[in-house]
């Protein structure tokens, strides 16, 4: 099965790897993950291109042909230009540039192939780890994120969301609900994802907002001036949500939010996959059983990510 790697970007590393390992599930049910410290490895026949394009916590990514041992058997594609770029991820102190300037001479003699360091068409990756020297390999990769025309104060942190559409495990063609939309920041992510989305908000004004958002990159997704009962006569139409549900003190809430959260979390069909985030002390019955990450912001707000 072929090899792909992931070298984390230091944030949030449990919500990373798991995200990691839920793009790959949702294109290979098959896929397996290894953590190596900030290295995750995916057997899949997934590419990484299609992972590393959606995974929200990772700094380099590409296929991973073998370790430093077997290089000179290592087979890289064709290019004109390549640049080597040792990344360290051992406890121990290593002199990146050396592996950077030692393994270059070797692989340029290998492959013939010109040394652009500032534009690489390949770049050949040397991964030192406590456990083990990985060699991979990337050619450049495009994503086009989309851009947030009108903000609010209540807004999710985009890096969150895009990390939460991703946990629910769906893939382009699928369909999200956002029941409280807000500005938009969870279907802006999920619809650059290529998947589909319906958004809720019992305030017109936020519906508004999140509409011209989504226009903002001519993303198509509907966006419903309801309240979260609205799911019920949806779900047919729907795979997951995945959601940000009001804290209380600074969006507008239509009861107390555990009140709400539970009532909100009674109305989703038990087998739909449910993401969603809330602030920390406000676990409810409903989700006793979901996975669950912390995120510290600061000491009167830790937010907790559900995925049921
Ligand atoms: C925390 S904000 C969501 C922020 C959003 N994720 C964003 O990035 O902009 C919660 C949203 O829930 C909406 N809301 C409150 N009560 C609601 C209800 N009963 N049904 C639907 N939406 C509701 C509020 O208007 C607010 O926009």
């Amino acid at each position: 099965m072929p090899q792909s790697f992931f070298i984390l970007s230091g944030e949030h590393q449990d919500l990373a790897k798991d995200e990691i390992a839920a793009i790959s599930k949702s294109y290979d049910i098959k896929a397996q993950h290894v953590a190596d410290s900030g290295l995750v490895i995916i057997s899949s026949h997934a590419s990484w291109q299609k992972i590393a394009r959606r995974a929200t916590f990772v700094r380099a990514a590409g296929n991973l042909a073998g370790t430093f041992n077997d290089i000179s058997e290592i087979e890289f594609p064709e290019s004109d230009t390549f640049a080597c770029r040792a990344v360290n991820l051992s406890s121990k102190k290593i002199n990146t540039r050396t592996i950077e300037k030692e393994m270059g001479a070797v692989l340029k003699k290998k492959l013939g192939y010109r040394v652009s360091l500032l534009d690489p068409a390949l770049t050949i990756y040397l991964v030192v780890t406590d456990n083990n020297r990985y060699v991979g390999y990337a050619d450049v990769l495009e994503y086009k994120k989309p851009t947030k025309k009108i903000k609010y104060p209540t807004e999710l942190d985009w890096k969150l969301g895009r990390c939460m559409v991703n946990l629910s495990r769906l893939k382009e063609g699928n369909t999200l609900c956002d029941p409280f939309c807000g500005t938009g920041t969870i279907l802006l992510e999920a619809e650059s994802m290529g998947i589909r989305c319906i958004g809720i908000d019992f305030d017109s004004k936020m519906c508004d907002i999140a509409k011209k958002n989504l226009a903002a990159n001519g993303y198509k997704s509907g966006v419903i001036n309801s309240t979260y009962n609205h799911i019920s006569k949806i779900k047919g139409e729907i795979d997951a949500i995945v959601t940000d549900v009001p804290y209380g003190t600074a969006s507008r809430s239509s009861m107390p939010p555990k009140k709400m959260i539970r009532d909100f979390v009674s109305v989703v069909p038990k087998k739909m996959k449910l993401v969603l985030v809330y602030k920390k002390g406000m676990d409810v019955d409903g989700l006793a059983k979901a996975k669950k990450y912390e995120i510290y912001r600061h000491k009167s707000l830790t937010r907790v990510i559900a995925v049921r």
